[in-house]
């Protein structure tokens, strides 16, 4: 794996969240899922493309006899700002009727994008739904009544990328999360 030395670091002006802070958190949440799901067989849905990375290593961290499903969405807007407009890009695979769903998210922000999405996974007859996101910016919450059942980190109003997080598609592969630098975006947008 990169270390901090690498290059795409450098783009970053600080480190927000570290590996091994993210590996703990993930454990932790890994444990907590696994009591609360005992005896259930919870369908694990993915946001992608964010969510991919926090996925991968939260269902190894669950000791039960879960389902993987990929959900794509857009939301139209610039490569910073949600515009509120949700579009399903990739389905779920499988009905979810009866089932205990968990929506695993990258990042909850304005609250926009899986407000809709709950509310369009419990339109099709889910037994419960439950979200869990790895980060949460709570200054920049638009949907106030939105519930999010566990957030690893609450982080400040800051565009951050890295573990899944990108910024123009970029920057996924950062083991760590960090601050990106105002001037990568100020030069393109
Ligand atoms: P929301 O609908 O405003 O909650 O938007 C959430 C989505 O916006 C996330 O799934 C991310 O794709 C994106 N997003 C929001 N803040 C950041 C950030 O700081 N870095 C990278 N993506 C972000
Ligand atoms: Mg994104």
């Amino acid at each position: 794996m990169i270390d901090v030395n690498g290059t795409i670091y450098q783009d970053l002006t600080k480190i927000l969240v570290t590996r091994e802070e993210i590996a703990a958190k993930v454990k932790e949440l890994g444990e907590l899922i696994t009591e609360e799901y005992r005896g259930k067989a919870p369908v694990m849905v993915c946001i992608l493309k964010g969510g991919a990375v926090f996925f991968t290593d939260l269902v190894r961290a669950i000791d039960l006899p879960l389902t993987m499903e990929f959900m794509a969405i857009s939301s139209y807007g610039s490569a910073t700002k949600t515009s509120g407009v949700v579009k399903v890009v990739k389905d779920l695979d499988n009905d979810i009727v009866g089932k205990d769903v968990i929506i695993v998210e990258d990042i909850v922000d304005s609250g926009v994008t899986l407000n809709y999405l709950k509310g369009m996974l419990s339109h099709r007859g889910a037994a419960s739904i439950k979200i869990v996101t790895l980060l949460d910016k709570p200054a920049r919450r638009r949907v106030k009544d939105l519930k999010v059942d566990f957030s690893c980190f609450n982080i400040p109003d800051e565009f951050v990328v890295g573990y899944g997080l990108d910024y123009d598609q970029a920057y996924r592969n950062l083991p760590d999360i960090g601050v990106l630098s105002p001037k990568v975006y100020e030069k393109k947008e």
